[in-house]
């Protein structure tokens, strides 16, 4: 399993192209199973995770062909036919977002057994507003021995669908099965995260009727049949923020290209807060900070366009080195702090009662090593080895795999010292 060793201290001067969200690249993947048509996917990031979701979808029945076109990758999905309408647990175990195949299984087959995903690392993560949202929309629900059976074989009828909270996955997961429904679905309280927006887009693109996709009100005409379309995946808003910190940590001038700041703009205006200028521009944003230390924060993570907890981490690290006390609220997910011991190691001085932190900003950290826990988690271990001093060797890098692409060379070419030791022999697992 491979290791990624930062030494500390360089500052960050360059640009850094976004790449394509993995958390819609994913759900959109999904989506090809709509259609017998095929869907090409451009401006597709590359990663462990997109890998992953290719192949379960190779199981189900679909050809993925991934080629590199003048917009960066492209993935060349065709389901002409669904052989299969069961996703073992072994794979939904691996990539939570499996599980968003049922809904599309579901729509064009009447019928799908997959396994429930189980809790992870930051939370126990049910499923139930997946499942009532289907089960809204007529399908028939039962779940035995860990696996969710469900049928609608008279096909899905519209509905109105309203979700007691924001939830990214079961928005996404209604709006993919609603599409082929007979008839009107509305979607109320829907979640409104950018990745939202580009699932529409796409499925629009394919011939669905959505509208308002993006706010809390979701209408979708349902549709007999889909066909086969090209869309360009959003931008990565995690990736962009996490890079933003990262020039704001280390110090330095940074442009992140092929984005748009609007995406992230309520971590902008806590960097911002914090001393960080930021400037934005038609391709993307500049982050720069000088040499002076930054002024501690409060932040509290919530739905977009709220404070994203998939930056919550990253933040976290940032103010690590500020000039007072921070506090960072994580109210998304109930055990979001696994980063907080590793960050311990490092030198930062933080506390935790429940869902709040307390970050105490030091004047400097120091290099050791550490583990991964999760994605994000993972990313502000090398963030705040950025500015440690000495050497930092963040363990488990699978975990950045399937989320970042080309981690090290894109904070290389920006002066950043990290390179990958490869392999220690221990087997990697994925969560
Ligand atoms: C998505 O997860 C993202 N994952 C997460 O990113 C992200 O942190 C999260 O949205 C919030 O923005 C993908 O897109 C693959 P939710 P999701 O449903 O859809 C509760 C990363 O690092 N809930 O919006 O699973 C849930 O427990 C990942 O890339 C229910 O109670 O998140 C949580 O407290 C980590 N019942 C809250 O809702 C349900 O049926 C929001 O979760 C569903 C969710």
């Amino acid at each position: 399993m491979d290791r990624i060793a930062i030494v500390g201290g360089a500052k960050l001067n360059g640009q850094i192209p976004i790449s394509g969200a993995k958390n819609s690249a994913i759900k959109l993947m999904a989506a090809s199973l709509l259609t017998d048509e095929p869907l090409r996917l451009t401006n597709m990031p590359r990663l462990a995770d997109t890998r992953f979701l290719g192949k379960l979808l190779q199981r189900l029945g679909a050809e993925v062909v991934e080629a590199e076109g003048p917009d960066g990758g492209e993935t060349l999905l065709t389901t002409r036919e669904i052989v299969s309408g069961f996703a073992p647990y072994d794979l939904v175990r691996q990539m939570r977002a499996s599980f968003n195949v049922l809904g599309p299984l579901l729509a064009r087959t009447g019928q799908a057994k997959v396994s429930l995903p189980g809790g992870c690392t930051i939370g126990a993560r049910p499923v139930d507003l997946h499942l009532k949202a289907l089960e809204a929309l007529g399908a028939r629900i039962d779940l035995h021995e860990g696996y969710v059976y469900a049928q609608a074989p008279r096909g899905l009828k519209g509905a109105v669908i309203n979700f007691p909270i924001n939830s990214v996955g079961a928005t996404e997961h209604a709006m993919l099965a609603a599409v082929l429904a007979d008839g009107d679905t509305v979607l109320e309280n829907a979640a409104a995260e950018p990745e939202l927006a580009d699932l529409a887009e796409c499925l629009n693109a394919m011939g669905a009727k959505v509208s308002g996709a993006g706010t809390r009100t979701v209408h979708i005409q349902g549709v007999s049949r889909l066909h086969g379309a090209t869309h360009s995946v959003i931008p990565d808003r995690i990736e962009t923020g996490t890079y933003a910190v990262a020039a704001a940590m280390a110090g330095g001038e940074v442009r992140l290209t092929r984005t748009r700041g609007h995406l992230i703009q309520s971590l902008i205006d806590k960097l911002i807060e914090a001393g960080v200028e930021v400037t934005t521009h038609d391709d993307g944003l500049t982050v720069k900070r000088g040499p002076d230390r930054l002024r501690p924060v409060e932040i509290e993570t919530a739905p977009h366009p709220g404070f994203a907890t998939d930056l919550q981490a990253q933040f976290m690290a940032l103010m690590t080195l500020a000039d007072g006390e921070s506090i960072i609220r994580e109210t998304i997910f109930e055990n979001r702090f696994m980063h907080v011991p590793e960050l311990g190691r490092l030198g930062a001085d933080i506390s935790v009662q429940g869902g709040e932190a307390r970050v105490r900003g030091v004047e400097a950290l120091t290099g050791a090593q550490v583990m991964a826990t999760d994605l994000r988690a993972s990313v502000s271990l090398v963030i705040a080895g950025l500015a440690a001093r000495g050497e930092t060797i963040v363990n488990r890098v699978y975990h950045l795999d399937r989320g970042f692409e080309r981690l090290e060379e894109k904070l290389g070419a920006c002066g950043a010292q990290v390179r990958r030791l490869k392999g220690d022999g221990v087997e990697a697992e994925v969560e």
